[in-house]
């Protein structure tokens, strides 16, 4: 669902003329950025291993008047990435903006994790960054510079269990953020990341919330007290490739209603509120 009060906050012309390549940008949160993008003005690029992932999203968009594309590219696989990076720019003429947002997880135990499943993930989220970003990086400083905004997750900052091979290589990600953002500056290349919690309205959240009910617990533990949607995860990524965010780089931006602060306050909000009512009727006495 579009957040009505933030579609008036951007101007529709925001990145008009512009590009953006989003990887994993059919499904989930991807897709939430790629419509709010194309939303205010950009064409599209999208990259995913499976073409049936992105036929839907192409689709939406070429509704909202923007030309798309859709490339079949694993962000493991350096040449396929670089013949996608390759075609966007021929076809669409340029790149702006890139979205670094493919990932892969799945819940595991670390003791029991096996080499190949540790490396699979570690190699789509920490590896396929990196390879996109240095695919794209020669485009954005040639065409006088640009944005790149990855996805990283709130338990970078917390760990979490059953997830050590995504949190590590989400950290990995974090820290590539902020080199990139130092060494490309120069280039005219602003590099950040967007930190969701946990979302309501996509199709894994929704898988592992229906599997294992994390909600309340979860809701619990942040002082806004709802999950967030795709669409306010996406909005932060569309102020970050906006000119409001010319002078911001190297940030992550937390977009997790305060989950990050810690939840346990939160959670004990009540047995605290209720002792200190009592404590106030006893002084009262
Ligand atoms: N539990 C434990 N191990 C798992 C697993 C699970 N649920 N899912 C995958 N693995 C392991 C596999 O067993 C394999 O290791 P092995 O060879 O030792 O058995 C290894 O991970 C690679 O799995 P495979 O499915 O062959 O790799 P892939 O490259 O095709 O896909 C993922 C890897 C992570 C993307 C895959 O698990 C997946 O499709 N996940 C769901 C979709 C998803 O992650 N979406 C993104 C949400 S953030």
């Amino acid at each position: 669902m579009t957040n009505p009060t933030v579609q008036r906050a951007f101007a529709p012309d925001l990145l008009a003329g512009q590009v953006a390549l989003i990887t994993g940008g059919g499904t989930g949160i991807g897709r939430g950025i790629s419509l709010a993008l194309a939303r205010h003005g950009a064409d599209i690029a999208l990259v995913s291993r499976k073409l049936a992932n992105m036929e839907p999203t192409a689709e939406a968009i070429r509704g909202l008047g923007r030309s798309v594309l859709a490339l079949e590219a694993d962000v493991r696989d350096r040449e396929a990435i670089d013949r996608a990076v390759g075609r966007a720019l021929e076809e669409l003429g340029r790149i702006d903006h890139l979205i670094n947002n493919a990932a892969g997880n799945f819940l595991a135990p670390a003791s029991e994790l096996s080499e190949n499943g540790w490396r699979a993930v570690v190699d789509i989220v920490l590896n396929g960054t990196f390879n996109v970003s240095q695919a794209i990086y020669p485009v954005l400083r040639d065409g006088g510079g640009g944005s790149i905004v990855n996805i990283t997750t709130r338990y970078v900052a917390t760990g979490a269990p059953f997830m050590a091979h995504s949190g590590a290589a989400k950290a990995g990600v974090l820290n590539l953020t902020r080199s990139l953002a130092v060494e490309w500056g120069g280039d005219g290349i602003r590099v950040n990341a967007v930190a969701p919690g946990l979302v309501a309205d996509t199709e894994g959240a929704r898988r592992l919330v229906e599997t294992i009910d994390l909600v309340e617990d979860y809701r619990l533990q942040v002082p806004l007290g709802r999950l967030a949607t795709a669409d306010e995860v996406a909005d932060a990524v569309l102020f970050l490739c906006s000119p409001a965010a010319a002078y911001i780089t190297g940030v992550e931006l937390a977009v997790d209603g305060g989950a990050a602060l810690g939840g346990h306050f939160k959670a004990a909000a009540e047995k605290i509120k209720a002792f200190y009512e009592e404590s106030k009727r006893s002084r009262a006495h």
